[in-house]
């Protein structure tokens, strides 16, 4: 029964993986680049941050993207908390 969790538990974080990918290719990737590193032509026009050099918490990364910051639009409106949450795990997960 507990192995049964543990696997459930993975295909959850996978899923979770999966869908923050695609969510930050067709939303945040034109700012700050397929890899993160912000060196899209748009993202070197506004100053885009190298996301995989953040320092920034999981929580923080999340309050940025729903408020947006500086020349970075707000996602609040646009994406759900639980969409939020996925992309802000595939960016502290290393953007892979
Ligand atoms: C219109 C271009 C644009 C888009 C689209 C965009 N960003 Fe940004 N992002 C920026 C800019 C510019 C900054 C730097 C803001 C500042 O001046 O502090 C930034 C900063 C950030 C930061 C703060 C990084 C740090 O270390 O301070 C995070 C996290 C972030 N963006 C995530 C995202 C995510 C996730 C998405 C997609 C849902 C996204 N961004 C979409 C332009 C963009």
């Amino acid at each position: 029964m507990k192995r049964l969790f543990v696997v459930a538990a993975l295909l959850a974080a996978n899923v979770a993986v999966a869908d923050g990918k695609a969510i930050f290719g067709s939303k945040c990737a034109a700012c700050h680049g397929p890899d993160g590193k912000g060196q899209s032509a748009m993202g070197k026009k506004l100053g885009a941050k190298d996301l995989s050099a953040s320092k920034l918490t999981a929580a923080e990364m999340e309050g940025v993207v729903t408020k947006g910051r500086g020349k970075m639009t707000p996602f609040g409106g646009k994406l759900t908390p639980a969409e939020i949450h996925d992309v802000t795990a595939f960016i502290k997960g290393g953007l892979k």
